[in-house]
This record gives structure tokens, C-alpha cells and sequence, in this order.
């Protein structure tokens, strides 16, 4: 079974909290946050006042997803709050801060992830998977919903997953953009464990079936 973290970005505001409760209750496995500082991508999003609730809602469920440059104080703010698994980008700071930020949340045993622009070649990441839980690999460029789904994530996941195989490790593969049914298929035949799943699901009223279908393996 494949997890599904639904996105609530394309939801407005005053709407998410009871969007993201009812998707939880429909049978989500996690809950997206999509945080955008205006910086490391133009939006912005999910102000942190916005965050805390929707947190406090999903609990374990919470899969914090940091489109933000410098992301340090970002993660502390969200370790603060309780969150359980935090993922930010590769190309918002230092190598060197990136080894100390990942570090920093296996110490303290939240679970951590690094995403990657599609762009940016996928052997960037080699150094840093012995020290993650999760890669998230972006099948869009990050920074609004509803855009189509780059297939050249597909052999990006494939070559996670080849990885992974070979150095005998165990963190997640999770995509994250244009997932919808047949976009979901060619990802978890690659190899994705996790989707995330925005304008597909929020709002919908048949996301429970939808939910569903993408658990599928
Ligand atoms: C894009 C965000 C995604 C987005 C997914 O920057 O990271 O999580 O909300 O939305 P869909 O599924 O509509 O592409
Ligand atoms: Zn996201």
C-alpha cells in the first residue's frame, strides 16, 4: 500500500483546517504542509499562526513540507510545535547546513527529510541519504499547485529506489506534484511509497474513493 499525504495549498484558508480534518477522517495516511517564505519560491503560504492548528489536527500525521531559504529557524519553529517529520530543500542552504540541519532532527528523533528541485541533478542527494527518513522528489517545479506532472520524476524515483536497494537503506520516496490516477500509477510502479496529492483530492467530494485508489499499490 502506498501512503497519501493530501495537500491543502489549493484550499483557501478559512476552509483548510475543516478540509484537512475531513480528509484525515476519509482514510489520509498523512497531511501535507505546503510552507513558501516568498524567497526561496515567489508565494508565499501558510503563515505559522495558520500551521498550528493544522498540526495539532494531524499529529503523527503531519508531513511539513518547507519551501523556504535558510530553513533553520523554520525547523525549529515547527519542532517546537510538535511536528513529527520535516522536509526541506537541498538548495535553500549550505551543504554544510544541510548535514548539520539533518543531524539535528535525527538527534532529536523527528523524522527528516530532503527534497530537490527537478532541475537539480538527483546525484546531489548521495551524501545525504544515510541521514534521511524521507526524499521527497518534486515532479513539479515547487511553488503552486495544479501544474502537470514531469515524468522525469519517474526515473529520479527509480534511481531512489535502485539506491536505496544497494546501500541498504530505508528512507521513503515521496512525490510531490500532478499526482492523479494514472500519475500516481506510473509513480509507485517506479518505485514512490508516499503521494502527495493536492488539487486531486481537496475538495472533492468523492476523495474517500480517490484516497483510495492512490493507497493502491
Ligand atoms: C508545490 C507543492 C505541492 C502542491 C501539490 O510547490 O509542494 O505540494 O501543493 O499540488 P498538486 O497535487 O495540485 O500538484
Ligand atoms: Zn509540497
Amino acid at each position: 500500500m502506498a501512503l497519501v499525504s493530501p495537500s491543502i495549498l489549493s484550499v483557501p484558508g478559512p476552509m483548510r483546517l475543516e478540509e484537512a480534518k475531513r480528509l484525515l477522517s476519509l482514510g489520509a495516511d498523512w497531511l501535507h504542509l505546503d510552507v513558501m517564505d516568498g524567497r526561496f519560491v515567489p508565494a508565499v503560504s501558510l503563515p505559522f499562526e495558520e500551521a498550528l492548528p493544522l498540526l495539532e489536527a494531524a499529529k503523527e500525521k503531519a508531513d511539513v513540507h518547507l519551501m523556504v531559504e535558510n530553513p533553520r529557524e523554520a525547523i525549529k519553529a515547527y519542532v517546537e510545535a510538535g511536528a513529527p517529520r520535516i522536509t526541506f530543500h537541498l538548495e535553500a542552504c549550505s551543504e554544510d547546513e544541510s548535514f548539520s540541519l539533518l543531524s539535528f532532527l535525527r538527534e532529536i528523533k523527528v523524522k527528516a527529510g530532503i527534497s530537490l528541485r527537478p532541475g537539480t541533478p538527483i546525484e546531489a542527494l548521495l551524501p545525504f541519504l544515510p541521514l534521511v527518513d524521507l526524499v521527497l522528489v518534486m515532479s513539479v517545479e515547487p511553488g503552486k499547485g495544479g501544474q502537470a506532472f514531469l515524468p522525469s520524476a519517474l526515473s529520479r524515483i527509480a534511481y531512489l529506489k535502485k539506491v536505496r536497494e544497494e546501500k541498504g537503506l530505508s528512507f521513503l520516496i515521496e512525490v510531490d506534484g500532478g499526482i492523479k490516477e494514472e500519475t500516481a500509477r506510473l509513480a509507485k510502479d517506479a518505485g514512490a511509497d508516499v503521494l502527495v496529492a493536492g488539487t486531486y483530492l481537496a475538495l472533492q467530494e468523492d476523495a474517500k474513493s480517490r484516497i483510495e485508489r492512490l493507497q493502491e499499490k
